[in-house]
């Protein structure tokens, strides 16, 4: 696969993103908790790196049907919140595969830490060349994250790659409902490091190319505007703790992407979906 400069600059971001293991443990003990009484449920409200909380991975559930049987695979599993939720609440094994080192490392605290690690894994790797065997898992999911991946054609094939036949890919990202001007684009690459919108007609075409068959499509677009102002705002109340670890330069340039962000949503621009496809048999 052709190197390509977008997937470093996308593990520097998170690198210093103002949500962090470190941030999520700051915020459990703020709550009174020590390190040993750590658990999924004290975990969960502060961990899921999405929009719409633990509310979304429990509809991102149902809409599988996830079962304790189920092997699934996170694609690009962040600090690993939904990867432990999901194993939480149904007893199911989860793998979860993230592009940033530290985001793997946290995350795999975490998952020690709330006592899941007999269930829950992380793998360092890029979505684009996934380093696991092909037909290794009954459901892939991912929330927010796409957006990240330029070259989604080959996100597609490797998802449909390592799903059995009669496998399950559902995800949530991050869309284009209008047309992008190239400066908004620009934009968001620098603020935010999306590297690629894609539509839904984009995820319709790449999963018929690739064996598997769209079953539902579920707009999230006017909720995500509600969820993406509150997350500014919060955001913005961690201005303290975001100018102290990473300075205030930062912070303000991140604020005013952010700002541009939810601004395209308001505009009806961008918006999001929940997305449902079957791998053939
Ligand atoms: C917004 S976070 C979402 C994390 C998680 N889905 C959640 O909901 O908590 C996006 C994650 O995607 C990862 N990522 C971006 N591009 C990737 C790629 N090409 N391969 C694997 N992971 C990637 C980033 O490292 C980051 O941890």
């Amino acid at each position: 696969m052709t190197h390509d400069p977008r997937i470093e600059a996308v593990e520097h971001f998170y690198d210093f993103h103002p949500i962090s293991a470190q941030q999520i443990l700051a915020a459990v003990a703020s709550r009174g908790v020590r390190l040993q009484d750590i658990t999924e449920e004290v975990l969960q409200h502060h961990d899921q790196d999405h929009y719409g909380g633990t509310a979304a991975v429990d509809r991102l559930m149902a809409e599988a049907v996830v079962i304790a049987h189920d092997e699934v695979l996170d694609v690009c599993s962040g600090m690993g919140g939904p990867a432990r939720y999901l194993a939480w609440k149904t007893g199911c094994r989860v793998t979860g595969l993230d592009l940033t080192q530290s985001r793997v490392q946290g995350a795999t605290e975490l998952t020690q830490l709330a006592g899941l690690a007999d269930r829950v894994r992380f793998v360092e790797g890029n979505a684009l060349a996934m380093p696991f065997e092909s037909a290794s898992f009954t459901l892939a999911m991912g929330q927010e994250a796409y957006a990240h991946i330029p070259n989604k054609a080959q996100l597609v094939r490797e998802c449909a790659r390592v799903l059995r036949p009669g496998g399950r890919w559902v995800f949530s990202d991050i869309l284009k409902r209008e047309h992008l001007t190239d400066e908004d684009a620009r934009q968001l690459f620098d603020g935010m490091r999306f590297s690629e919108i894609a539509s839904v007609e984009d995820y319709t075409a790449w999963v018929q190319a690739n064996g598997m068959r769209l079953v539902r499509v579920v707009d999230l677009s006017e909720e995500w505007t509600r969820i993406l102002l509150e997350r500014h705002a919060m955001y913005r109340s961690l201005e303290a703790q975001t100018v102290q670890r990473l300075g205030r330069e930062h912070f303000e340039r991140y604020d005013h992407a952010y700002e541009h962000f939810v601004g395209l949503y308001q505009l009806g621009i961008l918006g999001g979906a929940l997305i449902h496809a079957v791998r053939d048999q």
